[in-house]
């Protein structure tokens, strides 16, 4: 009885004095594998937003490398990387919002969305610039219809 009390009083404190740093500490993993994921989209996504934009030449085989990375990313599973409570209410390290975990199913149908308009833009990006500049459009909006909601600025 008096080995429990001791435990509860260790813990209680352990949870007063190190809480912030362990917070940060606990999904760590799984934010910094999703917030890279996220850049190396940015990445492709940003080669051809140069395209589109006029900032960088066409040129058809880059802009149909760099929307097939994009679209085989939008194929992972990444469900993993989303463990409830990894959310900006407790954390520091992520502009995740709780909302994701209470919304699910609109998450999911704006990943899909997401998808369906990545697809597009993988078949389209290696026509011409014409084509890809139609497909592009649609995945800016879909990354930004899920930013609104979900990330934090
Ligand atoms: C279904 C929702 C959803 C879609 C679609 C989406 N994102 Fe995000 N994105 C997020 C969330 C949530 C975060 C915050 C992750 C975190 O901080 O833990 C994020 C974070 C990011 C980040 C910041 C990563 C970092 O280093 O912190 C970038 C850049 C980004 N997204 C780019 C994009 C681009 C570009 C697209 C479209 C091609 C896109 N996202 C589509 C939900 C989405």
């Amino acid at each position: 009885m008096k080995q429990l009390a001791k435990i509860t009083l260790c813990t209680a404190m352990l949870a007063t004095v190190t809480a912030p740093a362990v917070a940060d500490e606990v999904f760590k993993d799984e934010i910094n594998a999703r917030q890279g994921y996220y850049q190396i989209i940015k990445y492709n996504f940003g080669i051809l937003g140069a395209m589109v934009k006029g900032k960088k030449d066409y040129d058809a085989d880059i802009a149909s490398t760099a929307a097939n990375n994009i679209y085989n990313l939008s194929k992972l599973n990444n469900g993993m990387l989303w463990p409830k409570g990894s959310d900006n209410s407790q954390l520091d390290n992520t502009k995740a919002k709780p909302g994701i975990w209470e919304n699910f199913a609109d998450v999911k149908q704006k990943q899909s969305d997401w998808q369906l308009a990545v697809e597009k833009l993988a078949s389209d990006a290696g026509n011409d610039l014409d084509s890809l500049k139609k497909s592009f459009g649609p995945v800016g909006k879909s990354c930004k219809s899920c930013h609104d909601d979900y990330k934090a600025k």
